[in-house]
């Protein structure tokens, strides 16, 4: 379950990565602002930097409460008249619902990730039934006008946002945004407070894990670090093999929103605090009935790559299944496991380097009663984590059969 994290960040309240321009929000806002008039808001952190904003007398206060009143009453009467259109009337015309609902349903965009599956809101704000134009749509996509990162038109082409935006125009509009799907802890190191609040983590996990890994596997430096986040659609092919004619999830970032002090900022977070980790790779697939095959590879540059030691290989046993056979060095037998919660397979393998590869095959005595069940984890001794708890694993499940979509991961951990 996700916890309620309110949007605003807690960690930087001078940089704000959730609060949006949105006018629906600000007079949200001003409502909330009117409710509390005696309240000294943040006048002592400048954050607001409202001049007229003085701290004092009840007086003040009264006049405060009465201006935020004909603030909030202007912004209700210039609202009215957007609010008289039918949001759907021009989104018929324009854009094709049934188009734009399987573009956001299915794993092609990751936006999901920080504007809530139904686009409820998370990190960023609600979509839903926001009746935002095609226009402003495309706007907000094309030039962001904050963390947001950009999209190119070969991620998401201008017919496609305004399918996107007339689906946004049939559904409800939410009665308060959802949390953030990837919450900041609150005392998380400086450098993953950085990369938290600049939305990464949405997408990469808490932990950064997926592109660390691919750090250690060619001992990337800093300025590829840049690259991939200013000019992540130019450099990304020339950094790693991208399938061809695959749409690159995530857009190009802007300096001015994220400049580089905060880039060097998570490159040391991730090199330094964590270290990167080896480039191991899964794959678990069917070889018919109940039998499967696991390979298990580091795709590390030869000479570059970190060598993973003191490996572990766990697969899951289905429940009610027991095991039949297996093939494979290091077989150690079916033990319960307190991470998997039940029992698993284990294969033990001293050391990966770059560019080895290991083949193991598992048959069950039955099939699963839960396809979920399909799956394990490879954890290593070294290199561990340079600070804090080891919680490095790379989590592997059954590869749906062919035409299932290769990597169904929605996430880019
Ligand atoms: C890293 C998180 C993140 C991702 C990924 C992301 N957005 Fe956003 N989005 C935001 C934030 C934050 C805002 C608020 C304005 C800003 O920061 O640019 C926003 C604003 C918007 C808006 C304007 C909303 C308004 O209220 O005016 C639209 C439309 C939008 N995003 C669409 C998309 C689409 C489509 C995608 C995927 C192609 C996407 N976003 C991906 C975070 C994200
Ligand atoms: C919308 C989700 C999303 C967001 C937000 C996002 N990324 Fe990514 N990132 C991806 C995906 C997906 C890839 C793989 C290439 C692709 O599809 O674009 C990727 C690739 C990368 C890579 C290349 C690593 C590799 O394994 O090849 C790096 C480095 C990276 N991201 C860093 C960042 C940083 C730093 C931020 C924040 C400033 C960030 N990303 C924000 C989704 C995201």
């Amino acid at each position: 379950m996700r916890k309620t994290a309110a949007p605003e960040c807690k960690v930087f309240p001078i940089r704000l990565p959730a609060p949006f321009p949105a006018p629906h929000r600000r007079a949200r806002m001003a409502e909330s602002g009117k409710k509390k008039p005696g309240e000294s808001r943040s006048d002592k952190t400048g954050a607001t930097g409202n001049p007229q904003r003085s701290e004092g007398s009840a007086g003040a206060t009264i006049n405060r409460g009465a201006h935020m009143k004909k603030l909030f009453a202007a912004l209700l009467l210039s609202a009215i008249p957007a609010l008289a259109i039918p949001t759907s009337s021009w989104a018929q015309g324009t854009g094709d619902v049934a188009a734009g609902k399987k573009l956001w349903d299915g794993n092609e965009l990751f936006c999901k990730n920080c504007h809530g599956r139904d686009g409820e809101g998370a990190f960023g704000p609600d979509l839903a039934g926001r009746g935002l134009s095609p226009a402003e749509f495309l706007k907000a996509v094309r030039k962001p006008w904050g963390v947001m990162p950009a999209f190119t038109d070969a991620q998401l082409s201008d017919a496609e946002a305004t399918n996107l935006a007339a689906y946004f125009a049939t559904l409800q509009k939410v009665a308060e945004p959802g949390a953030w799907r990837v919450p900041v802890a609150d005392n998380a190191p400086h450098g993953q407070q950085v990369y938290m609040s600049q939305g990464c983590a949405q997408c990469h996990g808490a932990t950064f894990d997926m592109p660390r890994a691919t750090f250690g596997g060619k001992a990337a430096t800093y300025n590829d670090l840049r690259d991939l986040v200013y000019t992540h659609t130019d450099f990304m092919p020339k950094f790693e093999e991208v399938r061809p004619g695959q749409r690159l999830r995530m857009g190009n970032f802007n300096p001015l929103r994220i400049p580089e002090s905060e880039i060097h900022e998570i490159y040391n977070w991730a090199h330094d605090d964590l270290g990167f980790r080896p480039q191991l790779a899964a794959q678990y697939t069917s070889t018919g009935g109940t039998s499967y095959a696991l390979n298990v590879t580091n795709n590390g540059e030869t000479g570059k790559g970190l060598t993973a030691s003191g490996v572990v290989i766990d697969v899951m046993v289905p429940a009610g299944a027991t095991v039949t056979g297996t093939t494979g060095a290091g077989y150690k037998g079916v033990h319960m496991d307190e991470k998997m919660k039940g029992n698993v397979a284990e294969w033990q393998v001293p050391k990966l380097a770059p560019k080895d590869a290991q083949a193991f095959t598992i048959s069950f005595s039955q099939a699963p009663a839960n396809p979920a069940d399909l799956k394990g984890a490879i954890r290593w001794a070294k290199p561990a984590p340079k600070t804090g708890p080891n919680m490095d694993a790379l989590n592997f499940a059954l590869r749906p059969a062919a035409g299932g979509g290769g990597a169904a991961n929605r996430t880019a951990q």
